[in-house]
C-alpha cells in the first residue's frame, strides 16, 4: 500500500480570547499581530510549508475577520496597483499561496478543542490530517515543526504530537503525556492526561499545539464525554486513540511562543522584531539603549 501524506490543516480559531481582552472584544485572537503579520498566518504558512494545499478554519460568529484576512481585497489591491506599490501588492496576494484552499466550518457552540475538531470531519473526510493551535508560535528558520512532523508521518503512518518540556509546575497548562522508548525525538505514547495538577501528572512533557491525526480521532471524538473544564477534549480522544493505533510524540525542532499568554506574546514579539530584516537594528539599538 502506497504511503498516506498528510494535505489538510485544521485551524481550531473559535475560542474567545479572555486572556486579551479588550483587545480581543472585536477582533479575532488569532489575528493579534506578531510584528507585521497576524498569529494565524504564521500559523497557515507553517502549514503550506509542510505540503499542505486544503485549510479548514473552525470558527465562530465572532470571526469573520480571518474570512477576510484569507480572502482576495479588490478595493485594496486595484488602490495598491493604481499606486504602482508593487511590492506591497504581491504581499497581500501571497496571504493565501496559489494552489490552497481554505475552507470555513462553523462551530456553533464553544464545546472545546475536541469538539472543534470534529466539526472539521465533514470536510476532512477519510484522511490523515494536521491540527494547529496558532496561539503556539513555533519558530524555526529552516525547517517549520509541522514539516518536521510530516515528514516522520509518511514514514512512519502513525498520529504524531508536538510535545516539549514544560516547567513542572506548568502541567495544568497542556495535555501531558507520558512515553516510552527513552527520551530520543521520537517516542511512543502510553497515555496521555489533559491538565493534570503537578502532583498527578504522568511527565512534564506537554503537547503544544501540533498534531497529526489520522481520521480514526473522528469516530472517538464523536463517543467521548464531556471532560476537564466541562469540554468535550481532543486529548481525551487521543487517549481512546491510542488504545488502538500507535501515537507517536515529536520532541521538535524550534523555539515555541506561548502568545495565548501576554508574556509569551510579547517575548515573541520582540524575538520576531530582532529577526526582521527591517527592523533588528533599529529596534536592537533601542532595546541597549532602555537597558543602559
Ligand atoms: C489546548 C489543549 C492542550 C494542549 C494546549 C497546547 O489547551 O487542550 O492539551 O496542551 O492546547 O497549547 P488550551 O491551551 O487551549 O487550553
Amino acid at each position: 500500500m502506497s504511503k498516506l501524506r498528510v494535505k489538510t490543516a485544521v485551524f481550531p480559531v473559535a475560542g474567545m480570547g479572555t486572556r486579551f481582552l479588550p483587545a480581543t472584544k472585536a477582533n479575532p485572537k488569532e489575528m493579534l499581530p506578531i510584528v507585521d503579520k497576524p498569529l494565524i498566518q504564521y500559523a497557515v504558512e507553517e502549514a503550506v510549508e509542510a505540503g499542505i494545499d486544503k485549510l479548514v478554519f473552525v470558527t465562530s460568529s465572532a470571526k469573520r475577520a480571518i474570512e477576510d484576512h484569507f480572502d482576495k481585497n479588490y478595493e485594496l489591491e486595484s488602490e495598491l496597483a493604481k499606486r504602482g506599490k508593487g511590492e506591497l501588492l504581491q504581499l497581500v496576494k501571497q496571504v493565501l499561496p496559489k494552489g490552497v484552499s481554505a475552507i470555513y466550518v462553523r462551530q456553533p457552540e464553544a464545546l472545546g478543542l475536541g469538539h472543534a475538531v470534529l466539526c472539521a470531519r465533514p470536510v476532512v473526510e477519510d484522511e490523515p490530517f494536521a491540527v494547529i493551535l496558532a496561539d503556539d508560535l513555533i519558530y524555526n528558520g529552516e525547517h517549520g515543526a509541522l514539516k518536521q512532523m510530516a515528514e516522520v508521518f509518511a514514514d512512519r503512518q502513525c498520529s504524531l504530537l508536538g510535545v516539549e518540556e514544560v516547567p513542572p509546575e506548568d502541567t495544568s497548562k497542556y495535555g501531558i503525556v507520558k512515553t516510552e522508548g527513552g527520551s530520543g525525538q521520537l517516542t511512543s505514547v502510553v497515555s496521555i492526561v489533559e491538565k493534570p495538577n503537578p502532583v498527578d501528572a504522568p511527565s512534564n512533557l506537554g503537547v503544544v499545539g501540533r498534531y497529526i491525526l489520522t481520521p480514526r480521532i473522528f469516530e472517538l471524538l464523536a463517543q467521548v464525554g464531556i471532560g476537564s473544564g466541562g469540554e468535550i477534549q481532543l486529548t481525551d480522544g487521543i487517549a481512546h486513540l491510542l488504545e488502538d493505533e500507535c501515537v507517536l510524540a515529536y520532541r521538535f525542532e524550534g523555539t515555541r511562543y506561548d502568545c495565548g499568554s501576554k508574556l509569551g506574546y510579547l517575548q515573541a514579539t520582540v524575538q520576531y522584531a530582532l529577526r526582521h530584516p527591517e527592523l533588528a537594528k533599529g529596534f536592537q539599538a533601542y532595546l541597549d539603549q532602555i537597558h543602559r
